[in-house]
């Protein structure tokens, strides 16, 4: 198992360019399984999820290579509608090649799928949306069997909960629909956008992503393109957060200003400067932050709950006292006992967490248990005086690529044993 030895308290400086978006690679990578033939993918990560999606894909029988940022896919051989339990396992988002295999194949056979433990994560939106256009689904064993033997139609799907992967399967499952599809409290994050822009491009007839109502107008045939994958906003958040952290400047490039619109407030409440210009940012910390008085995760546009174990991180050394509530998922502090370790002051009480800030935080021995749980304590580490020793970074690798060169590269002492 690796591990990050990380030597803190040295100030960050130079510029990065962000790397592309994780959770936009993953859904247009099961929605290549649509189209006919070759597809060039831009800007595609070397993450271990996108590894085990290229996995998915080449097990289904298709041509799947990545080279450097690209990534070429051609689906034309698909030969199968399964996806083995091992795969299913690695990663949450496997669950969105459903609705695209169920699309293609007309049937689809797959197990539950595993991914960060983050609380209880079902998938019921998922089916409940498939069952209204004509998909026929049976559980065995933790095995789901899909058929829709007269071709999925569209249908009128109001979500309960504004569900990302939901509305990202009923897209894909839609596209090729015989009618019209609706989604009404469709996800809005640009990661959706990100996904129908890719589809649009393709052939799909979609209005209103990154809307609250999506129409989707189903066609016969989706072809291949060319896409280059969005920057992925929440590595961005974690470089401000380990710039914050250690009171440092950093420049940011090839970013998508509007995806950071509920971020940068958070940052600029503790004292930070963020200065942007066309697709870059200027981040600037001071000394010492200022607390944040109220972060509540919220679907997008609100704060997004996969930055909050970075924010909390910097607002361990804030002066004053911070508070978060995590409203999207159940399990999301398991950061908090190993801040706890590195000398942070914070009280959990269900989803509230109230974070007194400390004059400073001291190198442990330490353990992520998920992905950005990870990236918290990493921001942490950073700042912390002396050494940290940060093990189950294998969660990091899921969506950051090479972090630790990225973090060198700005000066920070960290290296991977
Ligand atoms: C996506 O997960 C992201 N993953 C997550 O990022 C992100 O945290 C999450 O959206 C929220 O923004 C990918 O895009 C690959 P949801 P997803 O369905 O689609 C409940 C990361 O760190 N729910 O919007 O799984 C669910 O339990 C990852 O990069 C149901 O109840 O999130 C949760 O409480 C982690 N029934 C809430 O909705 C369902 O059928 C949000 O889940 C589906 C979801």
């Amino acid at each position: 198992m690796s591990r990050f030895i990380v030597n803190g308290g040295k100030k960050l400086r130079g510029e990065v360019e962000v790397q592309g978006s994780k959770n936009s690679a993953l859904p247009i990578l099961a929605a290549t399984i649509l189209t006919e033939g070759e597809n060039i993918l831009h800007n595609c990560s070397g993450l271990s999820d996108v590894a085990t999606a290229l996995r998915i894909l080449r097990y289904l029988g298709c041509s799947a290579k990545k080279t450097g940022c690209t990534v070429l896919v051609n689906t034309d051989s698909i030969c199968r509608n399964d996806i083995p339990d091992n795969l299913m396992r690695e990663m949450r988002s496997s669950i969105v090649f459903l609705g695209a295999i169920i699309s293609r194949t007309g049937k689809a056979k797959l197990g539950f799928p595993g991914g960060c433990e983050l609380g209880p994560r079902p998938i019921d939106l998922h089916l409940k949306a498939l069952r209204q256009m004509g998909v026929k689904i049976s559980e065995r064993h933790g095995v789901l069997e899909c058929t829709a033997e007269k071709g999925l139609r569209g249908a009128h799907i109001a979500l309960s909960f504004p569900s990302v992967g939901a509305t990202e399967n009923i897209i894909l499952a839609a596209v090729k629909a015989k009618g019209t599809t609706t989604i009404t409290n469709a996800a809005r994050e640009p990661e959706i956008s990100d996904l129908c822009d890719y589809l649009i491009s393709c052939g799909a007839n979609i209005y209103g992503a990154g809307e609250g109502v999506i129409t989707i107008d189903g066609v016969d045939k989706l072809f291949s393109t060319q896409h280059t994958i969005i920057p992925d906003r929440i590595v961005a958040a974690t470089l401000m957060a380990a710039a914050a952290s250690t009171g440092s400047e950093i420049y940011l490039k090839g970013l998508i200003h509007s995806h950071l619109n509920s971020i940068i407030p958070a940052f600029e409440e503790t004292g930070c400067q963020v200065e942007l210009e066309r697709g870059n940012m200027l981040f600037k910390a001071p000394d010492r932050l200022k607390p944040m008085a109220l972060i509540r995760t919220m679907p997008y546009p609100g704060f997004p709950t996969d930055a909050q174990a970075p924010l909390m991180a910097a607002a361990t050394l804030c002066k004053g006292t911070s508070v978060f509530v995590e409203n999207i998922f159940e399990n999301r502090y398991k950061h908090v006992d190993e801040l706890v370790r590195l000398g942070a002051n914070i009280n959990v009480q269900g989803k509230v967490a109230v974070v007194t800030g400390v004059e400073s935080l001291y190198g442990a021995v330490i353990e992520a248990q998920d992905l950005r749980g990870a990236a918290g304590l990493l921001v942490a580490a950073l700042a912390a005086e002396g050494t940290t020793e940060l093990s189950g970074i294998n969660y990091l690798e899921r969506g950051y690529e090479d972090f630790e060169v990225v973090l060198s590269s700005l000066g920070a002492s960290i290296r991977k044993i």
